[in-house]
């Protein structure tokens, strides 16, 4: 039997795609999370349905308002995920809300970029910084040495796409405002790793594959059930040597 994978998790833009299958399967999975703190813009309005009904099932599930390029949003969002804890840390940040944009040479502008990097680079980075404090009480108390996801760990949804090493050798769309978004994100997750290995905080870059979502479309080889299984056991699997990687849903490493 899988061994719970952290008492507390907390998922960005968990009201469809990937955040929804994994918020879904964390609730499913035989040592469920005692918190599982959904988040999303519209957690009462109809985007959020899905996962108002999937909540409804599952009394473990913490509905919580957070956009995250919004900073009184996200200073709400650890107000209400700090009631819940009752004084416990938080250990699972997954930064996972984002946006593409298929923007090329051509048709790419200044406020495109700019958006794209607002979601991608800048609302990770903020999320991070306003969790912190829960998260170093959860490394604190954790009562274990070495880095994990069931201590305290950022996990920040990347993409392939971001790679500057393989950038050249993949022959896909330049998608100029998402690639260059995900590069920057990837370097953000460097500099957190670096910076809070210390603190006992895991902190690592994920590629999901290639998935069928709204983002990910319907041309995608995979679905989401498969890649967030993927995920999942490479999330319970990580350790210190981790610390900092950019990995894939199979755990494979990735060029930066
Ligand atoms: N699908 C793929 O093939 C693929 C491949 C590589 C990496 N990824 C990455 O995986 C992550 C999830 O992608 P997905 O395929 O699930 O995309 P998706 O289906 O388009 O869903 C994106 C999610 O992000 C949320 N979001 C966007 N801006 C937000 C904000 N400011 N605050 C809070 N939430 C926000 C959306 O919420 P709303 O409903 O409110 O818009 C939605 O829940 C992204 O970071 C993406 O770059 C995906």
């Amino acid at each position: 039997m899988m061994a719970m994978l952290a008492q507390s998790v907390l998922v960005t833009g968990s009201n469809r795609g990937i955040g929804l299958e994994l918020v879904r399967q964390l609730a499913a999975s035989p040592q469920p999370p005692q918190h599982i703190f959904a988040t999303c813009r519209d957690a009462t309005g109809p985007r959020g349905k899905a996962l108002q009904e999937l909540a409804a099932r599952h009394p473990n599930i913490k509905l919580i308002q957070l956009d995250t390029v919004d900073l009184p949003s996200i200073r709400g969002a650890v107000q209400a995920v700090e009631t819940h804890l009752e004084g416990q840390g938080l250990n699972l940040l997954i930064n996972n809300a984002g946006v593409g944009s298929q923007a090329t040479l051509q048709s790419v502008d200044a406020q495109e970029m700019l958006t794209t990097f607002a979601v991608n680079v800048v609302g990770p980075l903020q999320v991070a910084k306003e969790f912190l404090p829960l998260l170093e009480k959860a490394a604190k108390d954790a009562g274990t040495e070495g880095l994990s996801c069931s201590r305290a760990a950022i996990i920040n949804m990347s993409s392939k796409v971001g790679s500057i090493g393989l950038c050249l050798g993949v022959l896909e769309a330049p998608m100029y405002p998402y690639r260059a978004s995900k590069a920057a994100q990837n370097m953000v997750t460097r500099c957190l790793a670096a910076e809070l290995r210390d603190k006992g905080i895991l902190c690592a870059a994920i590629h999901p594959g290639w998935v069928k979502t709204d983002m990910g479309t319907e041309q995608a080889p995979m679905t989401v059930e498969r890649s967030m299984q993927g995920i999942l056991e490479v999330l319970g699997s990580l350790s210190q040597e981790a610390c900092g990687a950019f990995l894939d849903w199979e755990g494979n490493c990735l060029p930066w």
